[in-house]
C-alpha cells in the first residue's frame, strides 16, 4: 500500500438523465439499493485508499455531505472539493492539486461501476507503481461513446482518442485512473478541446508520449457498467439486484469494505447496522460480524 490519495469526480450537469437529475445529482441516483457514488467509493476503498477528495458542483455538495459526512464512520478521511463548472475530467487534478499535495492518486468517476473477480489484485498492482499512469481498457460494443485506445499488432497502446467517429479498437478507457504525482502539473499543460473541456485523454496522452502509460485490460470476467442513459441506469440496478440476490452478498458496500480492511471494528459495524435497522442492508451489515478473514 502506498501514500496514494483518492479522488472522486462527482460533478457535471447530468443532462443526459434530465428531468430526473434536474433536482438531484446523478451520482446520488439509486443503483438498486444504494446511491451510485457508493460503488466507485468502494473501489477506492478496495484499493486500500482512505484519504479521499470528493469533487462536486457547488449546488450539490451539501447533499453529498449529508450522505457521507467526513468519512470517519468508515475509517476514511473525506475532503470536500468543488468544481464550479464542468470544464473537463482533467480539471479534477487542478481542483484537487492542493489536496493531493504531490501524492500519487487514483481518480474514479462518480458514475462508474466496476465488478469482477480479481479486482482487488488488479487495483493493488496499479497502486504498487509509484511512477507513470495506469488505466483500464474494457471491450464494449459502442466504443465511439468513450475514450478509446488504439493498439499496434503487438497489442501495445499507440493512441488514446476521445469519442472517435471510427474507433481504432473496441477497447474503451474506463473512468478509473491511477496517476503519479505529476498529474496536476500535466493537467496545467494541456489546453481545452473543441468542446471546451480539459479532456482526460489529453492528460493521458502526455503519459503515453513519455512511455509511462500502462493500459491494463479488464477481461470479460469483469462488469463495467454504464449509467449514462435512463435504460443503462435501470440495467445497472437490475444487474446489482440479480447478483446480490443470487449470492446473498453486497457489491459496492462501503461498510463491508471498511470492516474487511480492518478500518472499523465489530462495535462500529453493529452501530452502523443499527442505523439501517429496518432494511435488508442493515441485516446484512449485522451478519458480517465475525466474517473478517473468512
Ligand atoms: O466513463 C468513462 C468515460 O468517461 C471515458 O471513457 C472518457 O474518456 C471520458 O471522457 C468520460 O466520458 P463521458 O462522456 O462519460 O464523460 P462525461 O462528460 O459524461 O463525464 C463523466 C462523469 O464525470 C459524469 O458523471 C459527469 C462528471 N463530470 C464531467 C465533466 C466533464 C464532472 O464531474 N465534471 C466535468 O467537468
Amino acid at each position: 500500500m502506498t501514500d496514494r490519495k483518492g479522488l472522486i469526480l462527482a460533478g457535471g450537469t447530468g443532462s443526459r438523465l434530465w428531468p430526473i437529475t434536474q433536482g438531484i445529482s446523478k451520482q446520488l441516483m439509486p443503483i438498486y439499493d444504494k446511491p451510485m457514488i457508493y460503488y466507485p467509493l468502494s473501489v477506492l476503498m478496495l484499493a486500500g485508499i482512505r484519504d479521499i477528495g470528493i469533487i462536486t458542483t457547488p449546488a450539490d455538495q451539501a447533499q453529498f455531505q449529508n450522505l457521507l459526512g467526513d468519512g470517519s464512520q468508515w475509517g476514511l478521511s473525506i475532503t470536500w472539493l468543488v468544481q464550479p463548472k464542468p470544464e473537463g475530467l482533467a480539471q479534477a487534478y487542478l481542483v484537487g492539486e492542493a489536496f493531493l499535495d504531490g501524492a500519487p492518486s487514483a481518480m474514479v468517476l462518480g458514475d462508474n461501476i466496476f465488478f469482477g473477480h480479481g479486482l482487488p489484485e488488479m487495483l493493488a498492482a496499479a497502486d504498487a507503481k509509484p511512477d507513470g499512469g495506469t488505466v483500464f481498457g474494457y471491450r464494449v460494443s459502442d466504443p465511439e461513446r468513450y475514450g478509446v485506445v488504439g493498439m499496434d499488432a503487438d497489442g501495445k497502446v499507440t493512441q488514446i482518442i476521445e469519442k472517435p467517429a471510427v474507433p481504432p479498437s473496441p477497447y474503451a478507457v474506463t473512468g478509473l485512473y491511477f496517476l503519479d504525482g505529476t498529474a496536476p502539473a500535466r493537467a496545467r499543460s494541456i489546453t481545452p478541446s473543441a468542446r471546451g473541456e480539459l479532456e482526460i485523454t489529453a492528460l493521458l496522452e502526455t503519459y503515453l508520449a513519455d512511455g509511462s502509460l500502462t493500459v491494463e485490460r479488464m477481461g470479460r470476467g469483469y462488469a463495467w457498467l454504464d449509467t449514462g442513459t435512463h435504460g443503462s441506469l435501470l440495467d445497472a440496478g437490475n444487474f446489482v439486484r440479480t447478483l446480490q440476490s443470487r449470492q446473498g452478498m453486497q457489491t459496492g458496500c462501503p461498510e463491508e469494505v471498511a470492516y474487511l480492511q480492518g478500518w472499523i471494528d465489530d462495535a462500529a459495524l453493529l452501530d452502523l447496522a443499527d442505523r439501517y435497522e429496518k432494511t435488508e442492508y442493515g441485516a446484512y451489515l449485522r451478519g458480517l460480524q465475525g466474517t473478517r478473514g473468512m
